[in-house]
């Protein structure tokens, strides 16, 4: 018979929650040897069972504590082993190179908020579904206006309780409104986001990106138009020979309104922006209207100020000479590749957002 002390040296020496559970089923298994000296006690007479039985039960309590303790230690051992393997050093450089790209509308978008951001500007958002007085209504387009039926508008069915069916947003500009709304004034804001129309053709998505620009203030007027959009386009084309011409025009939410041209030149069948040899339409503009300053319950005669609106997809293909449309929303991952951005390429104000 193995005595107390071998035991307990047993345990100590198994190095394996295996070799430990071995010396365990050897001692209190049913063949164990502790189980065997349980056994004998009911073949002893009662009083050498009387000095035997407290002698067994004090071997089985010790062995079984010692298991236990032993158990508990080769368990924590083995973690801690699983855990110092495991280990993940974030420090290392990922073992395959990433493989997407930023899309150019992301890229322009990152680059317009980095050079307003610098003219003081902050960027609000609005949802993509807008009611119709957010897209329309407030901003000067009541229901019989012409220029609803100009928009090409995607109608959502109605739900239950819809005064009114809500639409798909035609344009940013339903961000002046929530961002007057939640901010007041004074204000500076670029909107950039998705718009919708039922149009498609060479030249034409059902969804495109157009970037929204906002400053109400005290006597504000067009001359800081001018030269805001000025900076604005010097800082986005790295150009300082950008020349800008304000023709007047139409938008039902600024009076007086213009349509914004910048002159370029043909070099090598493309076109390069800079001078005033020819001129093509990059944007509209204006002075905010007064009804749409007071449909946001702000006073008229208190606060002026100037938007614009300008689509970023024709602003890409201008900077990064892509020349189809619609290949932006292709998906094509050759096109993406190509034009695509690496993502720690973020544009800064002082290493350039050329891209
Ligand atoms: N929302 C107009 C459009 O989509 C563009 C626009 C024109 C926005 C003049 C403006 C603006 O803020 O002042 O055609």
């Amino acid at each position: 018979m193995t005595d107390a002390e071998t035991m307990l040296d047993r345990i100590a020496a198994a190095d394996s929650l295996a070799s430990l559970d071995a010396v365990r089923v050897a001692a209190l298994g049913k063949q164990g040897e502790i189980t065997a000296l349980l056994k004998s006690l009911g073949k002893m007479d009662a009083e050498t069972r009387a000095a035997e039985a407290p002698k067994i039960h004090a071997l089985r309590e010790q062995v079984t504590s010692a298991i236990a303790d032993r158990k508990a230690a080769l368990e924590t051992a083995e973690l801690e082993k699983r855990l110092a393997t495991e280990r993940i050093d974030l420090s290392l450089p990922a073992a395959e190179t990433p493989q997407g790209t930023v899309h150019p509308v992301s890229q322009v978008m990152d680059e317009l908020a980095e050079i307003f951001a610098d003219l003081g500007f902050a960027v609000a958002e609005g949802p993509e579904i807008e009611t119709q007085w957010y897209n329309f209504t407030a901003l000067n387009m009541p229901e019989s206006h012409p220029a609803r039926a100009m928009h090409d508008t995607f109608y959502l069915e109605r739900r239950g309780g819809e005064e009114e069916a809500r639409v798909l947003r035609t344009h940013t500009s339903p961000v002046q409104i929530r961002a007057m709304e939640a901010r007041g004034a004074p204000i500076r804001v670029i909107a950039p986001g998705r718009v919708y129309r039922s149009d498609s053709d060479a030249t034409h998505t059902p969804m495109f990106h157009q970037v929204e620009g906002l400053v109400i203030d005290r006597a504000i007027h067009l001359g800081h138009l001018k030269w805001t959009l000025e900076t604005f386009l010097k800082a986005f084309f790295e150009r300082d020979d950008i020349v800008l011409r304000l023709r007047p025009s139409y938008f039902p939410f600024t009076e007086p309104s213009a349509e914004v041209d910048v002159g370029y030149t043909m070099r090598g069948g493309r076109r390069v922006l800079g001078g005033t040899e020819k001129w093509m339409e990059l944007l509209g503009s204006g002075m905010v209207h007064p009804r749409v300053i007071a449909a946001v319950g702000l006073d008229p005669d208190e606060w002026q100020g100037f938007a614009f609106g300008c689509g970023i997809d024709r602003l890409a293909m201008l900077k990064y000479g892509m020349d189809d449309l619609r290949a932006f929303f292709d998906g094509d991952m050759r096109w993406l590749r190509h034009y695509g951005f690496r993502a720690l390429d973020v544009p800064t104000l002082s290493a350039g957002v050329g891209g």
